[in-house]
């Protein structure tokens, strides 16, 4: 396993696997749910798949993995995806119909099982309901898991914090962190991020309806407290950040 790469159980059977990469300056974050069929949420890229693999290893067999999920279609939400699907035979992905129709399912070794904005699954003690967020965090396919149980929501780019940053923070300084990524990438070969859209603020809006009490983003810390308050300050600040005049 890469030195880098780091486990933290950040509620009761949901595990934070973090690698922070210097060049970039971010962590990159997968998360294991340990249940009777066992979910990873972000693969990471390929070339993390060993060490995303030992992670997993240290706390139940990779092979068991029964679902594989992301927001949207990129490498490090779903790089090593076939690595995956290979590695754990009952395996399946599973994200919005979008995503399935317009990517995964041309790349992956076996269909991904897609899920309307709403529908609820089980894991065995774990419910989720998938929420469809097109360009919530960015990409049409976007989509995002919140666990009903423990009101964990998975939050793929949202919340992006850059810098090899602790596993948890119970402090809404999180959305101050997010804004720093977001003016750090204003400008230059990164622009152009995140989008804001007629939708961002009513699709903020219903996932603080959710009230999560905790938020994990695929870079940075976990966050732990007060989700309804942190999603609607998020909403205000990527308006005020986002949606200007160029
Ligand atoms: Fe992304
Ligand atoms: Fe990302």
């Amino acid at each position: 396993m890469s030195t880098n790469t780091k486990v933290t159980e950040i509620v009761k059977d949901f595990y934070r696997i973090s690698t922070f990469i210097p060049e970039v300056n971010m962590q990159f974050n997968q998360f294991l749910v340990v249940d009777d069929e066992p979910l990873l949420f972000h693969t990471g890229m390929n070339a993390l798949f060993s060490a995303v693999h030992s992670a997993v290893g240290l706390v139940i067999n990779p092979s068991k993995i029964r679902w594989i999920s992301f927001s949207h279609f990129e490498a490090d939400e779903c790089g090593s995806l076939n690595q995956w699907l290979a590695e754990a035979p009952s395996a399946q992905a599973t994200c919005s119909l979008i995503g399935s129709l317009v990517s995964v399912n041309d790349f992956a070794i076996r269909p991904a099982v897609s899920r309307e904005d709403g529908e609820r699954f089980n894991t065995g003690n774990y419910q989720f309901q998938f929420c469809a967020t097109p360009q919530v965090p960015h990409a049409w396919d976007a989509g995002l898991l919140i666990e009903e149980t423990q009101k964990v929501l998975f939050c793929s780019d949202l919340l992006h914090q850059m810098g090899n940053v602790e596993p948890i923070i119970e402090d809404t300084v999180i959305v101050e962190r997010f804004k720093q990524t977001l003016d750090g990438y204003d400008k230059g070969p990164f622009a152009h991020y995140l989008p804001y859209t007629r939708h961002t603020q009513n699709t903020l809006e219903r996932l603080a309806a959710l009230e999560p009490k905790v938020l994990l983003p695929m870079h940075g810390s976990a966050y732990i407290g007060d989700g309804r308050r942190v999603l609607l300050e998020t909403a205000e600040m990527m308006k005020a950040t986002l949606d200007k005049p160029l």
